[in-house]
């Protein structure tokens, strides 16, 4: 089974994903990481990642900068929207996402085009979603706790913009797709929103 879950930058995706991947035994990839580790080694080759050029060229980033703490910064996040804008960043990373989804077995995948681009096929789509609010309270909590220093409007302002870019790119844009399940996490706790992500699978799974 392919669960395919997109949404945007702190919706809960990422928690419900992990989650999902331990109740049903599939492997979990967060392609959020790849194009953080792109725009990380933009930085560290000392590019732009504004040029598509410049972004692609950070593609080949080695395996072990995926564990780096660094990915999951704000500033990193801000750097992965700027590369990921880019058709020849996407088409690169395309291969190694599309194989993940394709193994024996099933896969979860989160991000923002794994239901559209690149798992269209995939047995269960899920959008997850929350207020821009609830999403910059998330993510706050969660930089505190992690000792960054943000303030809450840098936060909103961020989100703001990444939802801007991540939206309006001609290149698989941040959008549910049309047979997706939405599910808006604002009011709900982490068990009520994995319980509502378990639901639409029976469901999908049931009819499909
Ligand atoms: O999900 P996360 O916040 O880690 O993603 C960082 C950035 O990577 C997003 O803002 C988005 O621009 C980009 N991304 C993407 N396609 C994906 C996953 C992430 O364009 N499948």
């Amino acid at each position: 089974m392919i669960i395919a879950v997109d949404g945007p930058t702190a919706s809960g995706k990422g928690t419900i994903s992990k989650k999902l991947a331990a109740h049903f035994g599939l492997p979990h990839l967060d392609t959020g990481l790849l194009y953080r580790a792109v725009g990380r080694q933009t930085l560290l080759n000392g590019g732009d990642p504004d040029r598509s050029a410049d972004a692609l060229a950070a593609v080949g980033f080695p395996d072990s900068l995926l564990d780096e703490p660094v990915l999951r910064n704000e500033a990193t996040g801000s750097l992965a929207s700027r590369a990921s804008v880019h058709p020849d960043v996407r088409k690169a990373l395309f291969d190694r996402q599309r194989d993940f989804a394709q193994q024996e077995g099933g896969a979860v995948l989160d991000g923002r085009d794994i239901g559209t681009v690149i798992a269209p096929d995939a047995d269960v789509k899920l959008f997850i979603t929350a207020s821009v609010e609830a999403r910059a309270q998330r993510r706050y909590a969660e930089m505190q706790e992690r000792g960054v220093s943000i303030t809450l409007s840098e936060i909103e302002a961020d989100l703001h913009r990444r939802d801007e870019r991540d939206t309006n790119r001609k290149d698989a844009p941040l959008i549910a797709a049309p047979d997706a399940y939405i599910i808006d996490t604002s009011e709900l706790g982490i068990e009520e929103a994995f319980n509502a992500a378990l639901a639409a699978i029976a469901e999908a799974t049931a009819s499909g």
